[in-house]
């Protein structure tokens, strides 16, 4: 048995926040990051919106990128204490996917971080709280899956908390609110959305279901993320579109390495998630296509690459994502990065058997073992082609 699960309602376009007037409830929570949804006036809109609905409301503010678990146990006895019946994310990834985790533990305070974070381990939620998802940027696509990524920082982990059962009841796609990233932002959370596509549609559990919305996000993405990481604003928006459907995608066909190694590394060398996967997917393409040479190269066609034989049209979906890193100023390799050899030397053992043991490792099309992943991150660190 399979299943495919995506929030019940979404909401997309020209001012599409106007729907959180119609919410039925006494008292929201509206969970935000460091100051950007302020800043830009959206905070203040949706506080209105929800007052217009007759609620009380509560705001959570200031939750860090790449959220901590002590800051997700601060949110949940805040949420005890108010007694929220919606929780209203908006932000980045990483505000969204506190929230989520929060959610859980303002209504099973008995819960124990390291059960939850076992996969399909989250308890039955929405005995106090439903929960709506407004992303600020367009790439972790967390308004609609099954995920939310907390980082322990004293074990050095980022944790994929992994269940259905915080997929959003309502997601918000304005028009708007992408429209104020900076380019840097727009590159890696763009990048981001490519590899989740990617790594979707070669994923162990990938079905029909999710196969159309891969390949289309592929195709959008490649259509319009550079336009959009110089500022257009159509292309954008479009952008916004394409991390929803790759998200659609990965939520229920899962991921792969890019991902395991975007985590791992992420906690020891703050590379951001998008640019770590963006630096990362070509190699996990060139180690992967042993197993699914075929599928990558039905992606390389349908987005219109050229090549005579499967490896030239691999070559050239991997030539056109290393050409989108450089235009956008992403480095090729860990060491152009800016990571240095002794810190890199240092932490690879851990990193590896830590990659291995990352949720999104057991859905990677070709299975890949700590003294794999330390050939391929050494390959990444350095930029060698990967042709084991
Ligand atoms: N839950 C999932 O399914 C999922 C998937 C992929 C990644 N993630 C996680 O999401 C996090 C990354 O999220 P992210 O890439 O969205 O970034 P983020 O939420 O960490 O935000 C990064 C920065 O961008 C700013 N910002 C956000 N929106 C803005 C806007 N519209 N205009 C101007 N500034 C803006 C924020 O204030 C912050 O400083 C990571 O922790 C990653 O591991 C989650
Ligand atoms: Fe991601």
């Amino acid at each position: 048995m399979s299943r495919f699960t995506l929030p019940r309602d979404l909401y997309f376009g020209e001012n599409s926040l106007e729907v959180l007037k119609t919410l039925k409830g006494k008292k929201a929570m509206v969970v935000v990051g460091g100051g950007s949804m302020k800043r830009n006036g959206f905070l203040a809109k949706v506080e209105n919106y929800l007052k217009e609905a007759g609620m009380e409301v509560a705001l959570y503010e200031g939750v860090e990128p790449d959220p901590s678990v002590e800051t997700v146990m601060d949110g949940a006895a805040k949420m005890r204490e108010f007694g929220p019946d919606w929780i209203v994310s908006i932000g980045g990834g990483s505000p969204i996917d506190a929230a989520k985790a929060m959610w859980i533990f303002y209504e099973h305070p008995e819960a124990k971080f390291e059960d939850v974070a076992k996969p399909f381990n989250i308890p039955v939620l929405r005995n106090k709280a439903k929960f709506v998802a407004i992303p600020s940027t367009s790439g972790t696509a967390t308004e609609v899956t099954a995920f939310s990524v907390i980082t322990d920082y004293k074990a050095k982990i980022k944790y994929p908390l992994a269940d259905f059962e915080i997929t959003p009841d309502i997601a918000i796609l304005d028009s708007d609110i992408a429209q104020t990233m900076p380019p840097k932002l727009t590159a890696h959370t763009g990048m981001d959305a490519l590899t989740h596509a990617t790594e979707a549609y070669v994923a162990g559990l990938r079905s029909d279901f999710t196969d159309p919305l891969a390949i289309k996000a592929i195709l959008m993405i490649k259509e319009h993320l550079l336009n959009s990481f110089n500022g257009d604003k159509v292309a954008r928006d479009k952008m916004h579109i394409a991390q929803c459907l790759a998200g659609m995608a990965f939520s229920n066909a899962l991921l792969g390495i890019a991902h395991s190694m975007a985590h791992k590394t992420g906690a020891f060398f703050h590379i951001p998630h998008g640019c770590a996967n963006a630096i990362y997917l070509p190699y996990v393409i060139d180690f992967n296509k042993k197993d699914c040479a075929e599928r990558y190269a039905e992606i390389a066609r349908f987005i219109g690459l050229k090549g005579n034989t499967t490896d030239e049209l691999i070559d050239a979906y991997t030539a056109m994502i290393q050409e989108m890193n450089t235009q956008m100023g992403i480095p090729l390799s860990m060491k152009d990065y800016g990571i240095k050899k002794e810190d890199f030397e240092a932490n690879l053992k851990t990193i590896s058997i830590n990659s291995e043991a990352d949720a999104c490792t057991g859905s990677n099309p070709r299975v890949t073992k700590a003294a794999d992943f330390e050939k391929i991150l050494t390959s990444i660190y350095y930029g060698n082609k990967i042709d084991y």
